[in-house]
């Protein structure tokens, strides 16, 4: 396998830095930028003491989109992987505009930029919020479309950007569905570290299994799921990193676009989460039920066959890895890369 040189955008973020490792981990020469509206510069020194080396990286906002063609250029980048965007469900409702702003118009900036250097190769960061949530799981890629947020708007289209601009020039890419993102490094030296109140499931969990909060709320338990609570995918974020890898490695044999699930296929309710959290942590976490959160679908998990037969990939951490790996990281970091 040749080596690429790989540019990571929103590279400091939970998700860029774990790809960074399993990039570099894989031989690719990583590079990336962030405008850290939603991460930390610390993380750099952490994915260098991990790496054993320090990447090239600048601090660029997704509109600077001259900026990020000599960025593209100096470094002589093969491929993006595009994880820079705003991600928070509840925000997007309350911000429309600036959440089509970064991550439409943001991404349209980054593909202009990407032309203008010469780079052919994309592979995006989309979310199974793009699915519409009634509709029965293990969900393919050919399940419904229906997002009914903003923040799943916004994937949907930079999709079809990425499809349509595909077709239309020599631009190659893979559009990657993520599922539920937990677990950490085994290092610790890398993880979630959520600005404010976590919107997320475990990082919530974590945080109250670490003492800065005091209960779980788990929201509603009278969902059509064994236990009544939700039911997703948790997929453990080097997992995802891998996958990450087997598709930048893939877009040379692709002739457009594809759009691939990342998911384990398995199906985890709030109720299973929290006992796996507590095993790791070996304590009891207190937790109680409230009434649902609005727009929360029963069930959601992946169909990944289509990443196994076309990416060659399939998680291989369980939910309780996860949770041993999130634990290490939020007992060892329990104000996240702020000193405490
Ligand atoms: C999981 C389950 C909640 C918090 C979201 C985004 C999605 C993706 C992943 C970016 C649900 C329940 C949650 C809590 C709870 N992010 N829950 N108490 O909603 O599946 O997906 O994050 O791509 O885009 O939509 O994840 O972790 O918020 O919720 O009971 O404090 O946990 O009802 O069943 P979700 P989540």
């Amino acid at each position: 396998m040749h080596t690429l040189n790989v540019a990571l955008t929103g590279v400091t973020g939970y998700i860029g830095s774990h790809i960074a490792i399993a990039l570099a981990e894989h031989g690719h020469w990583v590079v990336g930028f962030d405008n850290f509206a939603n991460s930390s510069p610390a993380v750099l020194d952490r994915v260098a003491t991990i790496c054993d080396t320090s990447m090239p990286f600048a601090e660029l906002d997704l509109a600077d989109t001259d900026a990020i063609a000599s960025f593209l250029v100096t470094n002589k980048v093969d491929a993006v992987i595009h994880l820079a965007g705003l991600k928070s469900v509840a925000e997007s409702v309350a911000e429309p505009l600036r959440y089509y702003e970064t991550n439409v118009a943001g991404s349209v900036s980054l593909l202009k930029a990407m032309e203008q250097a010469n780079v052919h190769g994309i592979v995006f960061s989309s979310s199974a919020t793009v699915y519409d949530p009634n509709q029965t799981s293990p969900l393919g890629e050919d399940a419904v479309i229906g997002p009914i947020n903003p923040y799943g708007h916004t994937k949907i289209m930079v999709e079809q950007i990425i499809n349509n601009a595909a077709a239309a020039s020599s631009l190659k890419g893979i559009n990657l569905r993520y599922f539920n993102p937990v677990g950490a490094h085994p290092s610790a030296l890398i993880g979630e570290d959520p600005v404010g109140t976590p919107n997320n499931l475990m990082p919530y969990v974590m945080q109250v299994a670490v003492g800065m909060r005091d209960e779980v709320s788990i929201y509603g338990d009278d969902y059509a799921t064994p236990d009544g609570t939700g039911v997703r995918d948790y997929i453990h974020v080097c997992d995802l990193a891998d996958g990450h890898v087997a598709a930048v490695n893939a877009l040379a044999k692709i002739s457009t676009s594809d759009t691939i699930n990342l998911g384990t296929g398995v199906g985890s309710s709030v109720r299973e989460v929290i006992a796996a959290a507590e095993r790791a942590a070996d304590r009891d976490i207190p937790h109680r039920v409230v009434k649902r959160r609005p727009g929360d679908a029963d069930m959601s998990y992946a169909d990944p066959s289509r990443a196994e037969h076309r990416l060659g990939w399939k998680a291989q951490r369980t939910l309780a890895d996860a949770c041993v790996d999130h634990w290490r990281w939020q007992d060892q970091n329990p104000h996240g890369y702020t000193t405490s």
